[in-house]
């Protein structure tokens, strides 16, 4: 594991610098099955370090060929159970009500709700049909209430000193729950 992380670490070092000492590990890191020129096994298949940060490999190969994640009904052509499909794809019901046509009312099981969910924006946080992000969320991490909160005022909340880049849903239930803030 150290010797990996080490030889990583050595990639980050090339790609950063766009150094050309040696092709052949960039080129192992891409691609997998590049001979080894020097029949030495170089294995760098789980971390990667770039520029940015340590990013896992499928991240990043995520990133180059996104795949998408498909609501249920919308895979299984479903589509009349939400659009009036005889009349320009209306919308049969407005949201939350359409949603809960098949999902838990969240009403029923929180006393503490989030504004969107009350207010039948939950399409505001989730792609009816598919995402390249699971539980078809249209944007992941902060960003995704950052659609709406600012975030100067969340930094100025004393409760938020050195959250950093941490997920906000770790400490917030992203619907509601029964705590003040829907804290976890
Ligand atoms: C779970 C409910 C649901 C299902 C199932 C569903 N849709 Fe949708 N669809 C929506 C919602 C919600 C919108 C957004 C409508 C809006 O904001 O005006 C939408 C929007 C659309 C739009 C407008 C353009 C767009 O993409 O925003 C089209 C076209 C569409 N759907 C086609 C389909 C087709 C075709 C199917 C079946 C293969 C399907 N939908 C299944 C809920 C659904
Ligand atoms: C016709 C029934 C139906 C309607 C209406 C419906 N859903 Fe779903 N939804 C499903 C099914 C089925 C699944 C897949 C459940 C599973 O795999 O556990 C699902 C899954 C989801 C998931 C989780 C996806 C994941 O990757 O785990 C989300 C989020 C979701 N729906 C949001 C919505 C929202 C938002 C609406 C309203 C715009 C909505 N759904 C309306 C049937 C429905
Ligand atoms: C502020 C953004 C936001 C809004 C608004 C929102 N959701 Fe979600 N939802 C999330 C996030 C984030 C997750 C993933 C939770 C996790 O990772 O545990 C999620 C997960 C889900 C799931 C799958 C897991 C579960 O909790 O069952 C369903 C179903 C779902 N949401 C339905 C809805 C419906 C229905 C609405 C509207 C009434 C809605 N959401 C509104 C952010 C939102
Ligand atoms: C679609 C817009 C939208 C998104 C996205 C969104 N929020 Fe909100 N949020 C609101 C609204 C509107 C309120 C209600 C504001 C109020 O009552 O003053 C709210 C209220 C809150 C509150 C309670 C604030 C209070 O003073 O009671 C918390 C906590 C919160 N949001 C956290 C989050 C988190 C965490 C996320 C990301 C998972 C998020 N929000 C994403 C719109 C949004
Ligand atoms: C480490 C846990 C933690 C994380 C991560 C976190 N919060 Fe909070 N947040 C809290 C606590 C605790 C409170 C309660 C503050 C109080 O009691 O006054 C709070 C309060 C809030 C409030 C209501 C008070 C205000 O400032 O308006 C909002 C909105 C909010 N958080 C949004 C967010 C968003 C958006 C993120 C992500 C960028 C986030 N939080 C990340 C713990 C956290």
């Amino acid at each position: 594991m150290k010797k990996r992380i080490a030889i990583s670490l050595s990639i980050s070092l090339l790609l950063i610098s766009a150094c050309s000492s040696s092709n052949y590990e960039i080129l192992s890191f891409f691609f997998d099955g590049v001979p080894d020129p020097n029949e030495q096994r170089i294995e760098t298949q789980e971390v990667v370090i770039d520029s940015t940060g340590i990013k896992s490999r499928t991240e990043i190969l995520r990133k180059a060929t996104p795949e998408f994640v498909f609501h249920g009904p919308f895979v299984a052509k479903l589509c009349d159970e939400c659009h009036n499909t005889e009349q320009g794809f209306k919308i049969l019901k407005e949201e939350p009500a359409l949603c809960y046509e098949c999902h838990d009312n969240f009403e029923e099981s929180a006393t503490v709700l989030h504004g969107p969910v009350v207010a039948g924006y939950c399409t505001e946080c989730h792609h009816p049909h598919k995402s390249e992000n699971e539980f078809l969320l249209l944007k992941t991490g902060q960003d995704l209430c950052y659609k709406c909160h600012e975030k100067t005022s969340i930094s100025r909340n004393e409760e938020h000193p050195d959250i950093e880049d941490e997920n906000c849903i770790t400490c917030h239930d992203p619907h509601g729950n029964n705590e003040e803030y829907f804290l976890l």
